[in-house]
């Protein structure tokens, strides 16, 4: 795995700062006297939040629940969007809570898209989204994202919960593959 890399975009210790400093501002977002009711529902869009969403939730000191939803757009070896497909959900009664929507990443945008008015229709008091890198396109800047972790240029990146073809999800950093890892296992 590690022979795969090419090069380390985001190193694990601007990931820690970073995510801790969201966290920070998350949680003034949510506590009186900016918010001064109802809780707070986290939603990690799987798979790729869940490792974001699990570091991210670790550093905010909220009452909270947990609901998750599953959304597939690069399945397999695809590397760009072929079309956000909800696949599942398990939300809870999110009716009069805040929501907070979770992604590793903003991309072509479809993914909000699809899934933030599907949450709003179930009646929360609010939705939010935090997405932990956007990239540099113009259809990811279209879509509003209320917390981004870091901008980075248009390129396929791996690790910290993103995949190619399911793999590479646990490397500790965002990383760019070499050419050869992409073509090999398509
Ligand atoms: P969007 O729906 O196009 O905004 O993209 C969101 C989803 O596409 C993400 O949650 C990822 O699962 C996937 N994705 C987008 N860009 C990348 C990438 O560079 N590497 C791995 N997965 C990506
Ligand atoms: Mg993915």
């Amino acid at each position: 795995m590690q022979a795969d890399i090419d090069r380390v975009l985001i190193s694990r210790s601007q990931i820690a700062d970073r995510v801790r400093e969201l966290a920070e501002r998350i949680t003034a977002d949510h506590s009186p006297p900016a918010m001064m009711d109802g809780e707070i529902t986290i939603v990690p869009i799987l798979t790729g939040a869940v490792i974001f969403c699990a570091d991210l939730i670790r550093h905010m000191p909220l009452a909270m629940k947990i609901g998750l939803i599953t959304v597939s757009s690069y399945p397999g070896t695809a590397l760009r969007s072929q079309g956000a497909q909800l696949l599942g959900r398990q939300l809870g009664d999110i009716r009069g809570r805040h929501v907070l929507l979770v992604d590793d990443i903003l991309d072509s945008g479809g993914t909000l898209r699809l899934v933030t008015p599907i949450l709003r229709q179930l009646g929360p008091a609010s939705v939010k989204t935090c997405v932990f890198l956007r990239k540099d396109r113009p259809a990811a800047r279209e879509v509003h994202a209320d917390y981004v972790g870091f901008d980075i240029p248009d390129q396929f990146v791996v690790g910290y919960g993103l995949d190619y073809d399911d793999y590479y999800r646990n490397l500790p950093e965002i990383v760019t593959l070499r050419p050869a890892a992409m073509g090999k296992s398509s």
